[in-house]
Formats: C-alpha cells, structure tokens, sequence
C-alpha cells in the first residue's frame, strides 16, 4: 500500500467520494463531514452530536489549528501528512465499559497498520500507539449530548454519543516535527522509510473498527484485551503513571478484564489498579 510515485504529483486529499471509493462498511465513515481545515475535529463533532446525526459519522480535517491531545495538551496535526478524524458512535454497552472503547480504537488502528503495511505498533496503555520508540498515534475520546447508555437494557435512541477522535502521523518526515517533539514523534513514513497512501489507510481503520465495535457490542472485550495484552508497550515494564495530583510508580503487571492497568507498587505484593492516567 505504498503510494506510487507518481501520486507525488497528485494533491493528496483524503475526499470523501475517493475514501468511500471501496469502503467496506455498514455504518462507519457512511457519512463523512469533510474540512481542509478545522481547529478540532472533537470540537467539529461535538457541534454536530448536538443536530443528531446518524452514528458512525465521520469528522474528518486535512488540517487542524487547535488539534487537542489528552490532559489538556495540543496535538500537533499539519496539513495533508496524517490522518485526523473523529467518529460519533452511540454505543450501547456498559458505562463502565466506555474506557474500553478507547482501548478498541487503538487497537483498531494498530491492527489496520499491520494488514497494510505489515508494521507492528505498540499499545502504550491506554490509547497511544509507539513504532520504533515513537507515539505515532493518539486517541482522545469525549462524550456528547447527555449520557451515553443506560446499560444493556438502556434505550439508544435516548443516549448520548461517544467521540472518538483519531489522530495518526502517517506522512511527516522528522524536520516536519517542532523541535520539542522530534525526539518523541515518529510516524509511518519514518518506520517504513516509505510515503504511505493515506486514503487505503483509512479505509482499512474504518473496516476494522467497524468489524471490531460490532462484536466487543455483541460478545465483549475478551478479543480487544487480548491483543492489547499482547501488544502492550507496558505490562512488564517498570512505570510511573499519574493520575490526576496522584503519582504511582510500580511494575506494571496486568491489563485486567475491566481495562484497568495494574501496578505492583512493591515487593510486598502490594498493587494498585489505575483506570485513567499518563504512563510514562
Ligand atoms: C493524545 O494522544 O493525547 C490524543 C491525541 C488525539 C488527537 C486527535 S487528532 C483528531 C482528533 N481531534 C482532536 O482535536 N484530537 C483528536
């Protein structure tokens, strides 16, 4: 799936009718909100769950201004080199499983990148994606319009939705990056030494994370936690994790079937389980 040479004449936009082109959904990217540019598109999304849309609708941005990372940080997201999107679903699991969602989608995007470009990224708990030591991906899930689910037996047509916001670094090369984020950044075109056609990409995440919702829906996590385990950049790792004005260093242990990381604080056995936070 690497982009011909010739498509470097090309401008390469990532056009709804061309993305939809092939697009083997039901439901993902069915509906596609298209910008060149846009400050967020959490924030685009977030406007739009007001007007209720249909599910699976995609946001998707060539550019974005005010990208938006996790804990209040910027997501640095320049034109025509990456991949940012935010899909608006309204699941109806669990509101304890709603962190599971994030963990879905990171593992979504790392098993799309795998079926095209045979990379295999790294899940550092709970949503990033790593390549050769590298974050390549981030996910930032907020919610919209009231509450998401009553539970199993809730009504969907009375939820809220989930936002599910999606950056990728598919075409930067390492002087694209500021200067504070060369040493962290990578993307595809760094690790596979090859620019990467951006539109077979995401259609290949939109597959997957259809194919993925719809069974942790139906028949739950067991598939998604599996994998994260064992891609999982943390579990073994000694690690410090913050979570909000708490700081927990230990050896990470398990990724448990709720999502949460567990951490062995100490050679007493003592552990704590961690539901949110920054792993560093
Ligand atoms: C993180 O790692 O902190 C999460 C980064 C999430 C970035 C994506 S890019 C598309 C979507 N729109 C945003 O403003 N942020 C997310």
């Amino acid at each position: 799936m690497l982009r011909p040479e010739s498509a470097e004449q090309k401008p390469d936009r990532l056009y709804p009718w061309e993305v939809q082109e092939g697009l083997s959904t039901r439901f993902i990217g069915r509906w596609i909100d298209y910008h060149e540019e846009l400050p967020s598109t959490n924030r685009r999304a977030k406007e739009l769950a007001a007007t209720g849309p249909p599910e699976g609708l995609l946001v998707l941005a060539e550019k974005q201004t005010g990208g938006r990372g996790r804990l209040g940080r910027s997501w640095f997201s320049p034109a025509g080199s990456g991949i940012w999107m935010t899909l608006l679903l309204k699941p109806v699991i669990l509101p304890e499983e709603m962190p599971m969602l994030t963990l879905l989608a990171a593992v979504a995007v790392a098993k799309a990148i795998f079926v095209e470009l045979k990379l295999e990224s790294l899940i550092k708990w709970p949503n990033d994606l790593y390549l050769d030591g590298r974050k390549i991906s981030g996910i930032l899930a907020e919610t919209a319009g009231g509450k998401i689910t009553a539970g199993k037996t809730g009504d969907a047509r009375e939820a809220g939705y989930l936002l599910l916001g999606i950056g990728i670094n598919v075409n930067q090369v390492s002087t694209d990056f500021p200067n504070d984020l060369r040493e962290k950044a990578g993307s595809l075109r760094i690790s596979l030494g090859a620019p990467v056609e951006r539109g077979t990409l995401l259609r290949r995440c939109l597959a997957i994370l259809e194919e993925e919702y719809v069974h942790a829906c139906e028949k739950g996590f067991a598939r998604i936690l599996a994998y994260c385990r064992q891609y999982s950049s943390t579990l073994g790792r000694r690690v410090e994790v913050i979570d909000g004005d708490r700081r927990y260093r230990g050896k990470a242990v398990a990724i448990r079937d709720d999502g949460s990381l567990e951490l062995q604080l100490n050679d007493h056995g003592e552990t704590v389980r961690i539901f949110t936070g920054e792993v560093t």
